[in-house]
Parts: structure tokens; C-alpha cells; sequence
């Protein structure tokens, strides 16, 4: 049953993850969407990160008791393309919504990134130093820097890959793009030098909640299977469980030339999330198992 003293504002909430979190929150929170589009239902506001007006507007109007902040640019190669944008949107939008809830007393989850980190050895733990490799890595560690600066409360959540099909169009999910290909007969093509951690859309946005109601949760939490794959091979193993061929799946090599440096090995340690919430982290295979279990649900509630 909803308490209507939770009122919990998901910012971003068009977006791969935040779509998920809303579905899943609406069980035990009064949930507010916003995003940069006009709202089209009661629960929706407009707010764009960008701008301190619009900021401090959708604040007053859903007057929140915690905020999951997800708005960003999290195309790497738009990042690098676009990096003012980047900036505006990855630092400052989240510098100033962090800033809002340290005047209101708001509980504040901010999603980083495994790219804080160049990826060059295996395994990573909360307190090893950012290395960012690119535009998009940078803005995340900066605007970790920015938040806890405000607001030393703050729950900052890393995830290395985050999993999952999305209902919508025009989102991040990845699954989507690959299981589109398949369909389509198309070869894809996927690194097999970059090795990741990866983490069901689902079991992050139960960790997000988690985190909010523990009173102790503050500062920065990995998230992350508890083994690691190579992009190449998890690939395989949607294109298998999907029913596909694995001719439709090619290993790339080497980096393409143009797009934004990416680190090679993005794993990351997550024993501090597991301590402090009690959510045991599932392997690559319970991961992947997940997000096919999600979507088939989906379907049936379709
Ligand atoms: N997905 C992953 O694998 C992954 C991994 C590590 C970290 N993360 C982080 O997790 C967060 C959510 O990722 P996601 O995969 O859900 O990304 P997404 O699908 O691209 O969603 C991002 C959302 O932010 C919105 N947005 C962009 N600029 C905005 C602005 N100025 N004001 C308000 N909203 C704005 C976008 O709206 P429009 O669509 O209208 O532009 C979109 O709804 C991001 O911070 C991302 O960096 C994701």
C-alpha cells in the first residue's frame, strides 16, 4: 500500500533504467516521473537538468522525500561528440538537483559510472581513485566530486553495464538493439576485448530502493555480477537463449577508430553493496536469466 509520506521523483524517468524503477516503485512509493518531455499524466512533470528554474519548479510541485537521479547523456560517444552538453547535463544537472535536496533534507541516489575507471586491471573497489578514460567517464567523476561536496549524505551507485529490454523506444537498452538485429538477420558485431560486470535493470532498481529506506546508506556502492564476460560472449549467450544463430554474432578485435575510448576491464567489487543491504549479487548466466524472465513477464502483463 502506498504511503503518501513517501514521495519518491524519479528524474530521467523516460530513460532505460528509469522506466523500470518507476514500475517497480509504484508498489510502496507515491511516484513522480520527470523528464524534458511535456507531461502527459498526473504523475509526469517536466524538469530539465539544465536549468535552475525548472529544477527548483519540479521540486516545489511534487515535493519529494527522495530523489533517484538518472537524467544524463549516457551515450559515451555522444558524450564525446557533444562534451559541453555532456558537462551541462552529467555535472551541472546533477550538481544542481543534489543542491536542491541538501536546502530541502531530500534523501538523493545518483547513478555513476564503472567509466570513473580506465579499466586497465581487474577489479575495482569504491575507494580506488577515478582514472575516467573519456568525456562521458570524466563528467561522472566530477560530478561524484560535486555531489558529496553538497551533499555527504548522498547515495552514489556504480554500475559497469546495465541490463535489460525496455518497453519504450529511444532509450539506452541494449537488449533491444541486439535482439532487433537478430530479427532482422543482421550480423553483429561486439567486442571481444572488453570485459564487464553486468547487472540486471531489475535487481539495480531493487538496490536503488534498498539503499533509500536503509538510514546508514551513504557514499559510493558498486553494483555488478559477481563474475565478469567479455561483451563478445555475453552476446553469444543472449543470441543462444533467444533462440538465434551464433553465426549472427562477430567478434571485433580492436577498438573502431572515432568513437570514445573505452576501458578494456570494468570490474566491479561489490562486497560493501552486499554488507550494507543484504541483496546477494547473481553471476553473468542469473543476470542475463533475469532480464529474459523480466521481459517474458512484460509480455504477459501485455
Ligand atoms: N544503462 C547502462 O548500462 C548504464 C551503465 C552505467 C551507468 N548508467 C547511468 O544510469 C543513468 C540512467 O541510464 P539509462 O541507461 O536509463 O539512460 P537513458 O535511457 O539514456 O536515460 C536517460 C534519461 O535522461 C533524460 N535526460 C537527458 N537530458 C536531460 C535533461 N537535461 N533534463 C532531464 N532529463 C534529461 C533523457 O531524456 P531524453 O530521452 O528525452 O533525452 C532520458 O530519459 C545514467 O546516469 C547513466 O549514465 C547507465
Amino acid at each position: 500500500m502506498v504511503d503518501h509520506n513517501r514521495r519518491l521523483l524519479i528524474v530521467g524517468a523516460s530513460g532505460f533504467i528509469g522506466q523500470r524503477l518507476a514500475a517497480i516503485a509504484y508498489d510502496g512509493y507515491d511516484v513522480f516521473r520527470a523528464d524534458l518531455a511535456e507531461p502527459a499524466k498526473p504523475d509526469e512533470i517536466k524538469m530539465d537538468v539544465t536549468d535552475q528554474a525548472s529544477v527548483v519548479n519540479g521540486f516545489d510541485a511534487v515535493r519529494p522525500n527522495a530523489i533517484v537521479m538518472l537524467a544524463a547523456i549516457a551515450d559515451i560517444d555522444q558524450c564525446e561528440r557533444q562534451p559541453e552538453l555532456a558537462r551541462a547535463v552529467n555535472v551541472d544537472g546533477a550538481v544542481r538537483v543534489a543542491d536542491e535536496c541538501a536546502r530541502r533534507g531530500v534523501r538523493f541516489v545518483y547513478t555513476s559510472s564503472a567509466a570513473v575507471y580506465d579499466g586497465s586491471r581487474h577489479g575495482y573497489v569504491e575507494e580506488d581513485p577515478p582514472t575516467p578514460l573519456s568525456v562521458y567517464g570524466r563528467t561522472k567523476a566530477q560530478a561524484e566530486v560535486g555531489v558529496m561536496a553538497i551533499l555527504p549524505d548522498a547515495i552514489i551507485l556504480r554500475p559497469a553495464l546495465v541490463l535489460g529490454f525496455s518497453a519504450a523506444s529511444r532509450t539506452n537498452a541494449m537488449l533491444n538493439k541486439l535482439a532487433d538485429s537478430f530479427r532482422a538477420g543482421q550480423v553483429v558485431r561486439v567486442p571481444d576485448y572488453e570485459y564487464r560486470n553486468p547487472i540486471d535493470a531489475d535487481t539495480i532498481c531493487h538496490a536503488i530502493l534498498c539503499l533509500i529506506e536503509l538510514d546508514q546508506t551513504r557514499g559510493i556502492y558498486h553494483i555488478g555480477a559477481l563474475d565478469s564476460i567479455s561483451r563478445f560472449e555475453l552476446v553469444c549467450r543472449l543470441a543462444d537463449r533467444l533462440g538465434f544463430a551464433r553465426m549472427l554474432v562477430e567478434a571485433q578485435r580492436e577498438p573502431l577508430p572515432g568513437r570514445a575510448p573505452r576501458g578494456f576491464d570494468h570490474f566491479l567489487l561489490t562486497r560493501r553493496l552486499s554488507q550494507e543491504t543484504g541483496i546477494e549479487m547473481p553471476t553473468c548466466d542469473m543476470v542475463l536469466e533475469r532480464c529474459l524472465h523480466a521481459a517474458a513477464q512484460s509480455d504477459t502483463r501485455a
